[in-house]
């Protein structure tokens, strides 16, 4: 038996949101746990983070982006009603909820997007007062603001590079104007890691701790490949079961940017294969 698609709409020229029957992954998932999807037989394993976790209906929303073949073949072959052959999870460590204070959650990339909303709910929930800033290229690519962090956020943000929808920015240009206002007692974050090593070199002199999503290829998503291998603290690591929110400040940033690009060639040639065909 497959994984009913219940819900799937688009969010920008790029990304769509779906929701997924999967009662077990909606009872247990906690914040910061992953899942890895399989389409049909033919399918390659695909790592998605989880929007929400709707434990009463059993159900999970994911926002995803029209990548390669997996993701073309979610949005333009699968309707609503039809189904998914395999959802495995919740896979990772869950991220520690409790009261820290001021709380941000920082995203510039569909996965993290995902993530601010499940995380800053969660910790809203546990007395935080919750930050959310939301970073998008321009207005083709932002998402209506009812998907974002901003039901759960105290404050919200969101910036486009070109100025055409909030401020003009990135989410480091907010948070370096909240850090000197001394607004922040932890930050999490996920999207592109050019962002996050950025984002570690910014906290680390104040101290605020730093927890993100350490996003690398991965393969079976249990620390069994060994695909999604990450120096931390000078050990390896890999981010499917140690992760993926890691210490941002323990990461070997220049080694995590080199292996995630890896098959970077390879993967140009297939996105173009799967435009062509
Ligand atoms: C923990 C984790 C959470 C993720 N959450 C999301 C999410 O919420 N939404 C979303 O759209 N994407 C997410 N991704 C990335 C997503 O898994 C890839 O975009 C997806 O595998 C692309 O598959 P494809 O066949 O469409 O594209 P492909 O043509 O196979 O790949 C396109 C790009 O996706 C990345 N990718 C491909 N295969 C993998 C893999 N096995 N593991 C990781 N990255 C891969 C590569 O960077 C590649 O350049 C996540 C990745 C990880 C590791
Ligand atoms: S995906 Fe195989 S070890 Fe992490």
């Amino acid at each position: 038996m497959g994984y009913k698609i219940t819900k799937k709409e688009n969010l920008s020229a790029i990304d769509f949101f779906m929701e997924v029957e999967a009662p077990h992954i909606a009872k247990s998932w906690k914040v910061g746990q992953f899942v890895v999807l399989i389409v049909d037989e033919k399918g390659e394993r695909v790592p998605m983070s989880v929007y929400y976790a709707d434990r009463e209906n059993g159900r999970i929303g994911m926002f995803i982006r029209r990548h390669g073949v997996t993701t073309f073949k979610l949005w333009y072959e699968k309707k609503v009603g039809d189904e998914i052959l395999s959802i495995a999870g919740p896979l990772g460590k869950p991220i520690e909820v409790k009261h820290y204070g001021n709380v941000v959650f920082a995203a510039d990339a569909v996965c993290a997007q995902a993530e601010a909303y499940a995380t800053l709910k969660a910790m809203k929930e546990a007395g935080n007062y919750t930050i959310a800033i939301h970073s998008f290229e321009n207005k083709a690519n932002t998402y209506p603001e009812e998907y974002l962090a901003k039901p759960v956020a105290d404050e919200f943000y969101i910036t486009t590079e070109d100025g055409s929808v909030g401020r003009k920015g990135h989410y480091l240009d907010i948070l370096k104007e909240l850090i000197e206002q001394d607004k922040v007692d932890i930050v999490f974050a996920g999207g592109k890691l050019g962002s996050l090593k950025k984002l570690a070199e910014l906290t680390r002199p104040y101290g605020i701790p730093t927890i993100v999503t350490v996003r690398q290829i991965m393969v079976d998503g249990t620390g069994m490949c060994g695909s999604c291998r990450v120096l931390y603290d000078g050990e390896i690591k890999f981010a499917c079961r140690d992760g993926p929110m890691m210490d941002a400040h323990k990461i070997d940033w220049d080694d995590a940017i080199k292996r995630n690009a890896r098959f970077a060639e390879q993967e140009n040639l297939r996105e173009k294969d799967t435009l062509l065909n």
